[in-house]
């Protein structure tokens, strides 16, 4: 039996399913395996450290997007959780359930629930692509994971699992467009590399290969054209900190 959980994918034939054989040679999955295999007991320091604390000005950012009264949300690539965390605090009446790739991570996830004493939170080992509920939410978000999904999949399973109305909200990183913000972004990476990497070497394939990807990605035109396909109205881009990262929301149709 698949490790994940294993979906009905009803709108995205181009796509490898998770319990398709072929799933574990999928290059986005061995990517994401490679990037962050022995990184999650270091995830929450390094992504604060790294940003400069600015990761937890995004999150609020994500948070403010939220309806006001959320019964459900689902946020995928929960990683160690420090999102869906931040939305079940926010939100003690809503259940929110955070969806990761990685058994490493989730396991911290799962542990720092019982800790926190969280009983509004479900953690769900799945591919965000792939993964279906049982219930319709109100809101789907996302962290750091359109750069390494397959978006018009995503944007497939994020309709199908929203209620009439719901709304979508993803981020991620964006390479800066302005050359004197792109200069010094690349001088902070060469800084990471080396100095980073000698102090965390577990960090090292991320610190030598994350500017590429950032620097290749196009998740932002791409996921925005995969949600008109969808038929997801009011779309909206923005361009957070000196562009540094971006934010797009969308809305099911009520
Ligand atoms: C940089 S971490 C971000 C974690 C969290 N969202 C945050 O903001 O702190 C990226 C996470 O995305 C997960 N991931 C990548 N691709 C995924 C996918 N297709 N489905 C579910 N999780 C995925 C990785 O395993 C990793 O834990």
């Amino acid at each position: 039996m698949s490790k994940y959980q294993i979906a009905v994918v009803g709108c995205a034939e181009n796509s490898v399913r998770s319990d398709d054989p072929m799933m574990s040679s999928d290059p986005r999955i061995e990517l994401v395996e490679r990037l962050f295999s022995g990184t999650g007991s270091t995830y929450d320091h390094i992504v604060n450290l790294c940003t400069a604390g600015i990761d937890r000005r995004w999150k609020r950012q994500i948070l403010s997007r939220l309806p006001s009264r959320p019964k459900r949300v689902m946020d995928l690539a929960a990683g160690t959780g420090i999102l869906t965390f931040a939305i079940a605090r926010r939100f003690p009446d809503c259940h929110v359930m955070g969806v990761e790739l990685r058994a490493e991570y989730l396991d911290i996830a799962r542990a720092r629930a019982a800790r926190e004493k969280l009983d509004n939170v479900e953690l769900i080992l799945a591919r965000a692509e792939d993964v279906r509920l049982s219930e319709p939410v109100d809101a789907v978000t996302s962290s750091y994971l359109a750069k390494y999904a397959d978006l018009p999949r995503l944007a497939c399973t994020m309709y199908e699992m929203l209620r009439p109305g719901g709304l979508v909200i993803t981020h991620d990183f964006t390479y800066p467009a302005m050359p004197v913000l792109a200069g010094a972004w690349e001088l902070y990476f060469k800084i990471l590399q080396s100095v980073g990497s000698r102090r965390y070497p577990q960090w090292r394939a991320i610190f030598d290969e994350l500017p590429d990807l950032i620097r290749q990605t196009t998740w932002v035109p791409d996921l925005v054209s995969a949600l008109k396909t969808q038929g997801f109205t009011d779309i909206g881009c923005e361009s957070l900190t000196l562009k540094g990262s971006g934010l797009v929301t969308a809305k099911k149709i009520s």
